[in-house]
């Protein structure tokens, strides 16, 4: 269908101990096969990071961190920086996700520094973007997700770019059980790919991965990763349980193969 390989990437919030996370880790790790097609990867509390990366030593299994600062070192209490995240094994992080931009106060400028920090590390950027409801209501879908891809990689071209992964997470999707449907999840994808094609070119775009976060679950997960445009999942709750998050990695596994 696609040569993009399919991501499935948990995202645990603020969820699990050292000891929670390192057995959840353990029983997804043991069900992923190197060699799936399917990429996989886990975003522990930024505490489990390092227990999470020994318990997937020798598989195929990637790290995430849930946020950066875009600084390597220096005066800024609280924050984890890039070189930190490289340090302690991280491969992916999550940024700019709803529930960052909704209570922490991120920005748009603030979300592109970070990007480009992470892309100067070699650290793949997942980059969250969504709709409220209201806006959704409002009809302002494609303006506010095309206008936060946009923001977040201004002046980055295609080759900085390059491994660069677009979460579409619609606010009113996420925790809440209710999905967007699977021809509306491709119409944002679809429109994204299109604007990043604008943007930076069609050879690049046209490799970009794009997830599809908010309420996927095994029951679903199939239908929307059978869209021409949704190239994986950003999970939450369903991540947090491995009987939950082991059938969607197979979906994932199901759409390399198809
Ligand atoms: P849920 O899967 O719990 O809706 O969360 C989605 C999400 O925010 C992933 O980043």
């Amino acid at each position: 269908m696609s040569t993009r390989t399919p991501l499935i990437a948990g995202n645990w919030k603020l969820h699990n101990t050292v000891a929670e996370s390192r057995a959840l880790a353990g029983a997804i790790a043991a069900h992923v096969r190197d060699g799936s097609g399917c990429d996989v990867v886990l975003g522990p509390v930024a505490t489990s990071l390092t227990a999470v990366k020994q318990a997937l030593d020798g598989s195929a299994v990637g790290l995430s961190a849930q946020n950066t600062h875009w600084e390597d070192s220096g005066a800024w209490t609280g924050e984890l920086s890039p070189a930190l995240l490289l340090d302690a094994g991280c491969g992916y992080c999550f940024i700019g996700h709803s529930e960052r931009r909704q209570f922490f106060g991120e920005t748009d400028a603030g979300v592109r520094k970070k990007v480009a920090a992470l892309l100067a590390h070699e650290i793949v950027p997942i980059l969250c973007v969504g709709e409220s409801l209201e806006q959704r209501e409002a009809g302002q879908t494609l303006d506010v997700v095309l206008g936060q891809v946009e923001a977040a990689t201004e002046g980055l071209d295609a080759g900085a770019l390059a491994p660069l992964v677009v979460a579409y997470e619609p606010i009113w999707a996420i925790g809440t059980g209710r999905t967007a449907k699977a021809e509306d999840a491709q119409d944002v994808h679809g429109a994204i790919r299109g604007h990043l094609s604008e943007l930076k070119g069609k050879s690049w775009a046209d490799s970009v991965r794009l997830l599809y976060g908010g309420s996927v679950k095994p029951n679903n997960a199939d239908e929307l990763l059978s869209q021409p445009d949704v190239d994986g999942a950003l999970v939450g709750g369903a991540s947090l349980s491995a009987d939950n998050f082991i059938p969607i990695i197979d979906a994932g596994v199901r759409r390399a193969e198809s």
